[in-house]
């Protein structure tokens, strides 16, 4: 097998091995796919300057998000059906960023649960809510959240209702997968995907199902998401979820100027500029390009962190250099997850670490606590 030097090489390796519903699942945008295109292109017109003859030993990548010591600033983002890329996926990608020294946060709807994540990590890790209009069921899961030592819980702000994803609708993704000939065919030609998944009994929601009222089988994300998810959520919601939780607030899916003025005076620890990875409003900005602008609006009061698109060590260090404290990757994760389980979630950490460690000591930095927007052509 050829060398894998690049995300883009373990997601080719990930198509092989994973069904393809939940490889589309993970490599999906909304409507015409133009913001998921955007958060990737938009890194690549942005120009480093080349720096030399500077003292480049002794480099580190060591820094901070919300306070937590991290060997570089990139978390693994809250991705939905994480165990569906590999068997037990939340578990194995959670104990490869502790290993790594990275924040690894646990979506809502993973397949294993908070406790079962909890069960194989030493670290705390974090967790994403989605606010559910079932109040009981959200309360419980907060309170789980903290059970489980979680350090930070993630508030997704930018699903309120679902957007449209075609090849989601197109494959009829569900989990568990059903058995049409179509999705035996697909699993019938991954077969160490299935032997791996038969070996586990983990296959649905872990975090609702059994938890939340009159669900005991969960198969269609979409239905659930249409009849659960609570198209009302406001402001004030924030409230009271800050107050039950207690701890470290992060809110994710901010890409609008007024919305980060917003997000700043509820007193949150720190905000995600996102889109939801082109997930959601096709046509919107990148992050990348709204960064600037959230910075320049409120980064003196909250620490501004950013996801989409980073497919590289050198788009980390751009969105570092636009004033981002710390990052976020999707895909990149779950295509290292899906090629080759926790090494392959390892491999993607370490090929991201690799070329932000050789591009910031050709930009003429040692530390990476001293990047700056000066190492970007203006
Ligand atoms: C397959 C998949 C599932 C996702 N599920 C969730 C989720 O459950 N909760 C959430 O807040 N964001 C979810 N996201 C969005 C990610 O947290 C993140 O914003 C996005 O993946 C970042 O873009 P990137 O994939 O280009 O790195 C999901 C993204 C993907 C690709």
């Amino acid at each position: 097998m050829a060398k894998t030097l690049t995300i883009a090489d373990l997601k080719l390796r990930a198509q092989r091995r994973v069904p393809k519903m939940f490889f589309d699942y993970a490599d999906s945008g909304a409507w015409t796919e133009s913001t998921y295109r955007a958060n990737e292109d938009d890194f690549s017109k942005i120009k480093l300057r080349q720096r030399v003859l500077v003292d480049m030993t002794d480099r580190s990548l060591a820094t901070e998000m919300i306070g937590e010591k991290v060997s570089m600033p990139v978390a693994l983002s809250p991705t939905g059906l994480t165990g569906m890329q590999h068997a037990d996926g939340e578990m194995l990608a959670a104990k490869a960023a502790e290993e790594f020294g990275v924040p690894f946060t646990l979506s809502t709807m993973s397949i294993c649960s908070i406790e079962d994540v909890a069960s194989v990590t030493s670290r705390p890790f974090w967790f994403q809510l989605y606010v559910m209009k079932d109040r009981d069921f959200v309360n419980n899961l907060i309170d789980r959240a903290k059970a489980a030592g979680c350090s930070a819980l993630v508030l997704t702000l930018d699903l309120q209702i679902l957007g449209q994803r075609h090849k989601d609708l197109r494959n009829g993704l569900s989990a568990p997968p059903k058995f049409t000939p179509k999705h035996i065919w697909q699993m019938a030609t991954r077969p160490q995907w299935c032997l791996d998944m038969l070996r586990t009994k983990r296959r649905s929601f872990g975090n609702i199902v059994g938890h939340a009222k009159n669900v005991s089988d969960l198969s269609s994300l979409s239905s659930w998401t249409a009849e659960q998810f609570d198209p009302r959520l406001s402001w004030k919601d924030v409230e009271w979820i800050k107050e039950r939780w207690g701890g470290k607030l992060i809110l994710k899916g901010i890409l609008d100027e007024e919305d980060a003025i917003a997000a700043a005076n509820t007193g949150a620890d720190a905000i995600i500029v996102s889109n939801h990875g082109g997930r959601q409003l096709d046509g919107a900005l990148s992050s990348i390009a709204i960064l600037p602008k959230i910075v320049d609006a409120v980064g003196d009061k909250i620490e501004v962190h950013l996801d989409g698109g980073i497919r590289s060590g050198q788009d980390v260090l751009k969105a570092i250099a636009l004033g981002a404290k710390g990052t976020y990757i999707g895909r990149p994760f779950l295509y290292g997850l899906g090629a080759d389980g926790k090494n392959g979630v390892t491999t993607a950490l370490e090929i991201i670490r690799k070329e932000m460690d050789i591009t910031m000591a050709l930009c003429g930095k040692r530390l990476l606590t001293d990047v700056d927007r000066s190492i970007l052509v203006q």
